[in-house]
Order: structure tokens, then C-alpha cells, then sequence
């Protein structure tokens, strides 16, 4: 390693300037930002109330709602914090204590999920699966009906298992019991087709540094009418001050109310992405995402190796790859990261030591990266 704090002649600390390998994250995420965005991000920051950043802030609430998330949810801003800040202001602005919460699991951030909701009170009913296998609506019917939850929680594109959790016709089976749905879209948004108000989702967030392109800090966050008339109608204050969205609405919406100081430089990022992602065209960048797994995926099979999802339910953001027997998995990630300067993920709980995680998600899904991490593999693998 090399050495980057000495002291000098002098006897004052000298610490060598900022040094970061560049690599190929290829990984579950963070995905390498857009050019475009970095050089955004360099730009000087103004005021969190400038009347710029605020203009800024709308911009964001429009391209989110219209040219990514295809809603009219007029509560649909940035949270400051990452994909997880946005999913635990989800579940402390829809969950009150007592509340009734049904979590689909088949992978790790729905025990994610399990955690935040018991952390807000909720009494938390599960429906599971083997990690890497989906729900389908006859499941996810009988689960509603034996517990009539408040709210149903749905991951749809599970990173740790790289299945793609089917949502047509979900809403319609909670609409029988009153359910809201609340959707986990991190690891689906700007790659993986999603029509939140089409397919009647309630509640969903996401994150900045996947299918958007950007660095991580500055979530999505959307609540429909329902939800947010769930939420004005309390009886107990939202248990976390920096995520209540009748507190943080005030600053998005027209009241402008200082609340925190937004990362401005973070939503100066977050506004070029959604802009290169409305000028790509949100179809464009699903056809974009599926055709480039689609090459990897066959790339993979030319190697000899195996994905772990059934192909139907594959995410075009992030593939499982099954680890051969007798191979290191974690010495071949090792070596493409020292050698090759690319990242890929290991496997997490059920699936550890079982499958690699290959991520081709926003600027990251094109033919080069695809073709950069096979060349690679080739070299690194077993004969
Ligand atoms: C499905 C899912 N939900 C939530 C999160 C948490 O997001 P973050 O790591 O940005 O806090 C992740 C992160 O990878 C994720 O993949």
C-alpha cells in the first residue's frame, strides 16, 4: 500500500493528494456516474433556498414523476441520503404502530424491510420464498387474505438475488382489503420497466447511483394521494424528524420552509441524470438494459457458467452468475479488481459463496462493459 500520511522536515503532517484507482463497477451497485453528471457536480453551490436550486428541486419533482416513475403523485421528491434513507422514509411515513405489514421475502433487503417496519411499530407478517424465486398473484392473493395487512411490501428487483418481482395485477388484489402497495425500486428504476400509477403502487423509492447514473446521496421518493391521506391522518407523530414528509413536504412544495441543507451539489448530479435519462427516452434505456444482459447472459453460457435466476424473471440490471465447483469466487473478484480494474459483487446470506453478482446498470450498461468483463473472465478463470 502505498504510504499517504508522512511528516515532513518541518514536523507538519503532509497526507498525499486524493488518489482513487479508476474501475469498471460492475458490481450491485454504486454504478460508475454519467461523465455528464460528474462534471455537473462540479458545479459551485448556491443557497439551499436560492431561488436557482429551488427551480432545480421542481425540475427534479417533474423529471422523476413524468419521465421516470410514468405518476402524477404530487409528493415525489429526493431524499437526502441514500436508497436506504429513502426506504426507511417510506416505512416511517406509511407505517403507524400497530399497523398490520405484510413483507415479501425472497432475498436480503426484504428482511431489510422486516427490520425497519418492527423498528416502526408495525406488526410485521412475512410471506417467503428461496432467494431468487418471485410471488406469484395466486401467493400473494392467499397471503392477503390470511392478513389483511395495511400495507403490502414488495421488492421489485431483489439486488441479492437478481429476480425481478412481477407488480401487474398486485394493486388489484390489495385493492379487496384496502392494502396499500409499497414497492422497492432501487435497483429497478431508469433500467427495469416500472409504471408506478398504471400499476397501482402506493408508496416506492429508489436510489440515485444504479439505473440513474449518478453518485449515491439523493433518493427518489414517492407517495400517492392515498398514502399521503394515510399520512395526514396520524394519530402518532412520524417517529423520525429528518424523514417526515409533512415536515420535509414543506420544502419541496410551496411553503419552501427551510428544513435541512439539501446536498446541492448531489441534486445538481441527480437533475443532469434524470435529464440524460429523459433525452435517452425511458424505453430506450429498458431496451438498452435488456439488450446488453441479453450479450452478457450469452456470453456467460459461452464460458461454461450458469445464471441463477429462470431467464423470465432475470433483472437486466443485475445477474447472479452460479460460482463452478472448486472455484474461488472470491479470489476471482479479487483478481479482477487488482488486475483488471473491475468490480463485481459476491453473493449475500443464502447466496453466499454460491453466485457472483454482475451489475450493468445506467451508464454502465453498454456493449464495452459487457465485453470488457468477459475478456476479462476469460483470462481469470479456470481453465
Ligand atoms: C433492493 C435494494 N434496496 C435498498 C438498498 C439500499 O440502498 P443504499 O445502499 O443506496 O442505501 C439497496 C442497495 O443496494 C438495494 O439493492
Amino acid at each position: 500500500m502505498t504510504q499517504t500520511i508522512s511528516i515532513n522536515d518541518s514536523g507538519r503532517l503532509q497526507l498525499t493528494p486524493l488518489e482513487i484507482p479508476s474501475r469498471l463497477l460492475l458490481g450491485p451497485g454504486p454504478s460508475n456516474a454519467h461523465p455528464t453528471v460528474l462534471q455537473a457536480m462540479n458545479t459551485s453551490p448556491v443557497g439551499h433556498l436560492d431561488p436557482a436550486f429551488l427551480a432545480l428541486m421542481d425540475e427534479i419533482q417533474s423529471l422523476l414523476r413524468y419521465y421516470v416513475w410514468q405518476t402524477e403523485n404530487p409528493l415525489t421528491i429526493a431524499v437526502s441520503g441514500t436508497g436506504t434513507a429513502a426506504m426507511e422514509a417510506t416505512i416511517a411515513n406509511a407505517v403507524e404502530p400497530g399497523d398490520v405489514v405484510l413483507i415479501g421475502v425472497a432475498g436480503y433487503f426484504g428482511n431489510r424491510l422486516i427490520d425497519m417496519a418492527g423498528r416502526y411499530g408495525a406488526d410485521v407478517r412475512t410471506i417467503t420464498k428461496p432467494w431468487g424465486q418471485v410471488f406469484n398473484l395466486d401467493e400473494l392473493q392467499t397471503a392477503l387474505k390470511t392478513h389483511r395487512p395495511t400495507i403490502l411490501a414488495l421488492v421489485h428487483a431483489e439486488t441479492s438475488t437478481g429476480a425481478r418481482q412481477p407488480l401487474e395485477g398486485v394493486a388489484d388484489l390489495c385493492g379487496e382489503f384496502g392494502t396499500l402497495l409499497l414497492v422497492d425500486s432501487v435497483t429497478s428504476l431508469g433500467g427495469v420497466p416500472l409504471f408506478l400509477d398504471a400499476w397501482g403502487v402506493d408508496l416506492a423509492y429508489s436510489c440515485s447511483q444504479k439505473g440513474l447514473g449518478c453518485p449515491p446521496g439523493a433518493s427518489p421518493f414517492t407517495m400517492s394521494l392515498r398514502a399521503v391521506e394515510k399520512l395526514q391522518q396520524r394519530q402518532t407523530k412520524v417517529a423520525n424528524w429528518y424523514l417526515d414528509m409533512l415536515l420535509l413536504g414543506k420544502y419541496w412544495g410551496a411553503e419552501r420552509t427551510y428544513h435541512h441543507t439539501a446536498p446541492i451539489n448531489l441534486y445538481y448530479a441527480l437533475r443532469e441524470a434524470l435529464r440524460l435519462l429523459a433525452e435517452e427516452g425511458l424505453a430506450n434505456s429498458w431496451q438498452r438494459h435488456q439488450k446488453n444482459v441479453e450479450c452478457l447472459w450469452q456470453g456467460l453460457e459461452n464460458l461454461g457458467l450458469s445464471m441463477h435466476v429462470e431467464q423470465e424473471y432475470r433483472l437486466p440490471t443485475l445477474t447472479t452468475v452460479r460460482i463452478p465447483t472448486g472455484v474461488d469466487g472470491k479470489a476471482i473478484a479479487r483478481q479482477l479488481l487488482n488486475e483488471h480494474n473491475i468490480e463485481i459483487g459476491g453473493g449475500l446470506g443464502e447466496l453466499a459463496g454460491k453466485v457472483w453478482r454482475v451489475g450493468l446498470m445506467g451508464f454502465n450498461s453498454r456493449k464495452e462493459s459487457v465485453d470488457q468483463l468477459l475478456a476479462a473472465l476469460r483470462q481469470v478463470l479456470p481453465k
